[in-house]
């Protein structure tokens, strides 16, 4: 045992300790409670009493010298300053919170929506799934009719007559058979279409449809409130102007025009060198569309109105490609910091 005791002494005494991890095998192989010295110890339980006598105070020198240069290096190597990289300066202040910014279609939105609630709109909503009624036929699109086809639409797979609505104009037919005129209410959401995805074209956007019904509305007051959502929005120098243009829920029926904001009017490829950029369709509330909700069309009438938001967007903001809305690059999203 005693040859043991030396041989064990020599390796303890040549181990080097550099670092953290030959800390650690130095007190996994010699001090722990499975290492060299607590083996020995083990077997130094199997002698005589006198062999004890001798060999004792050797094996407890032994194990006294290793604790002794395991804790001189575990200082020396705590009071080491690290090799590892400089954190910084911990005294400056830090970046605050990353808090976020509204979408600029939402942006778009609720300027939209302001402004027609200013001016004594309701907000309404619909479902995005609805019935052939309400995207269609109340709205006067007859059965078969190619105006169908204006809004190539999705229809749900297991039941044809429930479709994803191609404009936000059916919500027009759930607020006239819910409420009774008078009635002033714009309706916001998501549309969906059946169309390729490019630059110009998207197979879901955004529209606001607005309404009016009263004794007595025409087309004057149609005009008087494009007017002023048009001035409120884009500013008092917009020129814009009346086209006629046909849609089968509204008659006489007009599309709106203002002058093109990225060239000024001198013709670009967004106004494909008119001028001019279409941003709503309206008209007077056809007489059938009121006589499908049970409001009388010889006591009331009528003007509707609606747009697409990402159009809108687009010309405030001087994007050309549609798909950057729905693509979410933190890049393009910075840039609208308006919370
Ligand atoms: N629903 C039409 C579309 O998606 C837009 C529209 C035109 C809405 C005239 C209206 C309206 O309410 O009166 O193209």
């Amino acid at each position: 045992m005693m040859d043991c005791i030396a041989q064990l002494r020599e390796k303890i005494e040549n181990w080097i300790i550099q670092d953290k991890a030959s800390l650690e095998s130095f007190r996994c192989d010699f001090i722990s409670r499975k290492g060299a010295i607590a083996r020995l110890f083990e077997a130094f339980k199997q002698l005589s009493i006198a062999e004890k006598k001798a060999i004792g105070p050797a094996l407890n020198n032994l194990k006294n010298e290793a604790e002794k240069k395991f804790k001189s290096a575990a200082s020396l190597l705590e009071s080491k300053p690290s090799t590892a990289q400089p954190i910084g300066d911990v005294t400056l202040p830090s970046f605050g919170p990353g808090i976020g910014s509204l979408h600029p279609l939402t942006i778009v939105q609720n300027k939209i929506i302001t402004i027609f609630q200013r001016i004594g709109f309701n907000l309404a909503e619909g479902p995005e799934i609805v019935g052939d009624w309400h995207n269609f036929s109340a709205l006067n699109f007859p059965d078969n009719h190619p105006a169908r086809d204006m809004q190539d639409t999705f229809f749900v797979q297991r039941n044809p007559d429930q479709l994803l609505r191609t404009h936000t104009t059916s919500v027009q037919i759930s607020t006239c058979t819910t409420q009774k005129p008078p009635i002033r209410s714009i309706a916001v959401g998501r549309v969906f279409r059946n169309e390729a995805i490019s630059a110009r074209s998207h197979c879901f956007f955004h529209q606001v449809d607005g309404m009016y019904i009263h004794t007595d509305v025409t087309f004057s007051d149609l005009k008087g409130t494009i007017y002023h959502f048009v001035e409120t929005l884009f500013g008092p120098a917009t020129k814009l102007r009346f086209r006629a243009s046909y849609f089968p829920f509204t008659e006489p029926s007009a599309e709106v025009d203002i002058n093109c904001r990225l060239c000024k009017g001198k013709g670009c490829t967004v106004c494909k060198h008119s001028g001019w950029v279409e941003i709503l369709g309206a008209g007077m509330i056809d007489p059938h569309v009121l006589t499908n909700c049970h409001i009388a069309p010889d006591t009331y009438s009528g003007f509707a109105f609606g747009m697409g938001i990402e159009r809108i967007a687009m010309l405030l903001y001087q994007i050309d490609d549609l798909r950057l809305f729905s693509e979410n690059h933190l890049a393009f999203l910075r840039q609208f910091t308006v919370c």
